[in-house]
């Protein structure tokens, strides 16, 4: 089902996610496509439309039931399951991720960092150690890792993922400003926040006129 689901859809999802979870915070217990629609600013129809891919979770005259609704999103964003991650580049930004606890309340379960740089090598984030990236296949071979963190300088970036890729990890969050070469069948999200500003500056440009 979900390789028909087109990727518009399935980038919208985390975003019902985290309203429902609001509303289930605030006791709310059931919600029309309606008042959805005026707390999320997606149209009704968009709604509706989003939620036909999964077979519909409504009922006529009813509307959605909030805590139904956020657990089937969430089955279907796979968030049942744990995931074991790992960070490659314990620099700044990968040092804030590890330091981000959000990150598992939702299962994303930090297991180790790696890095080259010897001043790094043996710290400890919360727990998790910061590991010599030249022992990595090693590691990859004794612990199944899910999903692997890119947060080294861009001109490692690519070598670090053939690495994880050759040795079984499948899915990436790439930080570096990089557009990775792999195979079809690795998942890999570019976070590139400099994008955003670069957008934010251009309205702002806009404003100016
Ligand atoms: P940083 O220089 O503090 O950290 C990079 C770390 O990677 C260093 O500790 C370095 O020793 C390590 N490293 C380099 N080669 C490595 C290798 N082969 N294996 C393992 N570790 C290696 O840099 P910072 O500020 O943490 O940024 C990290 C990356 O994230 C950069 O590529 C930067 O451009 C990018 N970045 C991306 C952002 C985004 O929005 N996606 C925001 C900020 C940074």
């Amino acid at each position: 089902m979900a390789n028909k689901i087109s990727r518009a859809v399935i980038k919208r999802l985390p975003k019902y996610h985290r309203y429902l979870k609001e509303l289930i915070d605030r006791d709310i217990k059931r919600i029309s496509s309606k008042e959805l629609s005026e707390i999320m600013g997606f149209t009704a129809s968009q709604i509706r439309q989003d939620f036909n891919n999964f077979g519909g979770f409504g009922q006529q005259g009813y509307g959605y039931n909030v805590e139904d609704l956020f657990e089937q999103i969430g089955r279907i964003l796979g968030l049942v399951s744990e995931y074991k991650t790992i960070i490659i580049g314990a620099g700044n930004l990968g040092q804030a991720l590890a330091n981000y606890t959000s990150f598992e309340k939702f299962k994303f379960n930090l297991q180790a960092m790696f890095d080259l740089n010897p001043r790094l090598i043996g710290l400890n984030f919360r727990g998790v150690e910061v590991l010599d990236v030249a022992t990595i296949e090693d590691y990859l071979s004794e612990h199944k890792i899910d999903i692997a963190y890119i947060c080294t300088n861009k001109e490692a970036a690519q070598n670090v993922a053939d690495t994880l890729v050759a040795n079984g990890v499948k899915a990436l969050w790439n930080f570096a400003p990089v557009d990775l070469k792999l195979p079809d069948d690795v998942i890999v999200e570019n976070v590139h926040l400099i994008e955003d500003l670069f957008t934010i500056s251009y309205f702002i440009k806009g404003a100016k006129k």
